[in-house]
């Protein structure tokens, strides 16, 4: 991987996707072993500066760094000089003096991690930015389904909730259609973005991938589900209902909820996703959550090993049992 930094997978070319796959099932070994850390990035120090709230990504990215044998800085905005005003670039700025090789980033605002890797030299891993992407957390689902289901080319992915504020759901979508599989985005039509799908479809033109109708849009989650190999819930927030974005949680979880019933509808053994936090009940019931189609601990555990792999990769490794 010939890149500085890693902001979201649109600009990700099917080799690439596949290059971080493969590292990641290498680090999975690693992580099998009685100890665990090896050593590709002693000396090196990965600053996670997280601005928002984060339990499982933050200490995701912290164990990974790690495990790598990194030295490793926690940041969080309150308790930091951004309390003082202190503006993110000279933040940034500070990180690099102090001699941080890798930013690891996430921020309310969408945009942020692409204001600072322009402005610094260390590598920068988007953990998160406001509505725009998630793509360690894309990756990590990739992993998940190619892991579970051995090939991820042809696949219908239903993504089902909040689409509008979902960085999840667009990076996910980005990595699900450029390594050519069909994803079906599904939510009440207040909170679809609007045009995201023809952006993606224009996107993958341009990899010069042609999947037919790579992403399509539907309120309806029934047919959403119909024939999905993958089912991917997303979280629904009180907030959404406040902002009279919805009804009631009740309705939602109504009309677009994951149910032992509905999944009945997608394939037979379809894997049920979500990136969590769930609101259980809400977008998703715990039957499902805690069935036996879920892997959403697994994806949990996934998460180490490729964020690992995107480091590894950054800092100059290359793909295959290199550690
Ligand atoms: C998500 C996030 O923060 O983007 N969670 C995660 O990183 N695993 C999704 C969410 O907050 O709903």
């Amino acid at each position: 991987m010939r890149r500085k930094d890693v902001l979201d997978l649109d600009d990700f070319t099917p080799d690439e996707l596949r290059e971080v796959l493969e590292t990641a099932a290498a680090m999975k070994e690693v992580l099998a072993r009685p100890i665990r850390r090896v050593p590709p990035l002693r000396g090196k120090t990965i600053v996670n500066c997280f601005y928002e709230a984060s339990t499982r990504t933050r200490v995701s990215f912290e164990l990974a760094a790690k495990n790598l044998s990194a030295d490793v800085v926690n940041i969080t905005a309150s308790g930091s000089s951004v309390e003082k005003g202190e503006t993110l670039i000279d933040t940034t700025r500070t990180l690099q003096a102090l001699g941080a090789d890798m930013v690891i980033m996430r921020h309310g605002a969408a945009g942020a991690p692409y204001l600072v890797a322009r402005e610094l030299e260390a590598s920068i891993i988007n953990a998160g930015d406001g509505w725009h992407a998630h793509p360690t957390q894309a990756l990590l689902d990739l992993f998940t389904v190619q892991s579970r289901l051995g090939s991820i080319e042809g696949r219908r992915v239903a993504i089902v909730g909040d689409i509008l504020h979902s960085r999840v759901a667009r990076s996910a979508t980005w990595g699900f259609t450029t390594l050519g599989a069909q994803v079906v985005l599904c939510a009440p039509p207040t909170l679809l973005p609007i045009g995201f799908a023809d952006a993606v479809s224009t996107g993958l033109r341009a990899k010069g991938i042609s999947t037919p109708c790579p992403v399509t849009v539907t309120h309806d989650v029934d047919e959403a589900l119909r024939d999905a190999d993958v089912v991917m819930a997303l979280r629904v927030q009180r907030e959404r209902m406040d902002a009279g974005l919805l009804p009631s949680l009740r309705e939602y979880s109504r009309e677009w909820g994951i149910t032992r019933e509905r999944i009945a509808k997608a394939r037979f053994g379809a894997l049920v996703m979500h990136p969590g936090p769930m609101n259980e009940g809400v977008e998703i019931s715990p039957e499902v959550a805690y069935g036996p189609q879920s892997v959403i601990e697994a994806q949990v555990t996934n998460g180490v090993a490729v964020r690992m792999a995107v480091m590894f990769l950054l800092a100059g490794g290359r793909a295959g049992p290199a550690v």
